[in-house]
């Protein structure tokens, strides 16, 4: 699967003199190259059909749960509550897109959700309240963000389903700049197949 700053530093956190007491993080969905293609190839049609600015593909994820700021030193104890999940891999298949008027985002999304997604959600949920770690409660909807500044006036347009099968979730540390977003993983944990069960 390729890694967002994949390379130096994928497990743990090299602090640097310059690195900020704080890390802002969420748990995430990465897709493999397969999805991350057909994710982009989506990216591109709809941005034909509503402009805007497209997602860089290598930035393309499903947000699990997102934490936000979080001290450095309790990244620790929050990779380890993430190491104790045991959930089941599962396929979402994102089979159609979405527009927000409001915030003019477009992206893709699911008619069904797994309830293996919903259950991996609802357990880092509690893991976090489990280490008092405050979280963004917004309902969940499984969603990709493919465009912003998107224009939402023209309807839906019927897609190519998108079967995502994920056999993994990640902690990821988000370092906004000019050109948006960086994204570092800072763990990787396996959801367990069936056949393992
Ligand atoms: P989005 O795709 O809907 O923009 C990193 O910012 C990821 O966390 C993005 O995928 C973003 O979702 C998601 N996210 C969820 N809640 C957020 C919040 N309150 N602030 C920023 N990003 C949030």
């Amino acid at each position: 699967m390729p890694a967002p700053g994949a390379g130096t530093q994928s497990q743990s956190t090299v602090l640097s003199p310059q690195a900020p007491a704080e890390a802002r993080v969420f748990f995430a969905l990465w897709p493999d190259a397969a999805v991350r293609d057909a994710l982009d190839r989506l990216a591109g049609a709809l941005h034909r059909l509503r402009g805007g600015r497209r997602t860089r593909a290598e930035t393309l994820h499903l947000t699990l749960v997102f934490v936000g700021n979080l001290l450095r030193e309790r990244l620790p104890a929050l990779q380890a509550a993430a190491a104790g999940i045991q959930a089941p891999a599962f396929t979402l298949t994102l089979d159609r897109t979405d527009c927000c008027p409001h915030n003019r985002i477009a992206h893709a999304t699911a008619s069904q959700t797994p309830a293996a997604l919903l259950d991996l959600v609802a357990a880092l949920e509690q893991g976090l309240d489990g280490l008092g770690i405050p979280f963004d409660h917004r309902p969940y909807k499984a969603h990709v963000t493919l465009l912003r500044k998107a224009d939402c006036r023209r309807a839906n347009p019927p897609i190519a389903p998108i079967d995502w099968h994920a056999r993994e979730f990640v902690l990821v540390e988000s370092a906004l700049n000019a050109d948006g977003a960086r994204y570092a993983i800072q763990g990787r944990y396996p959801l367990v197949s069936t056949a393992q069960r």
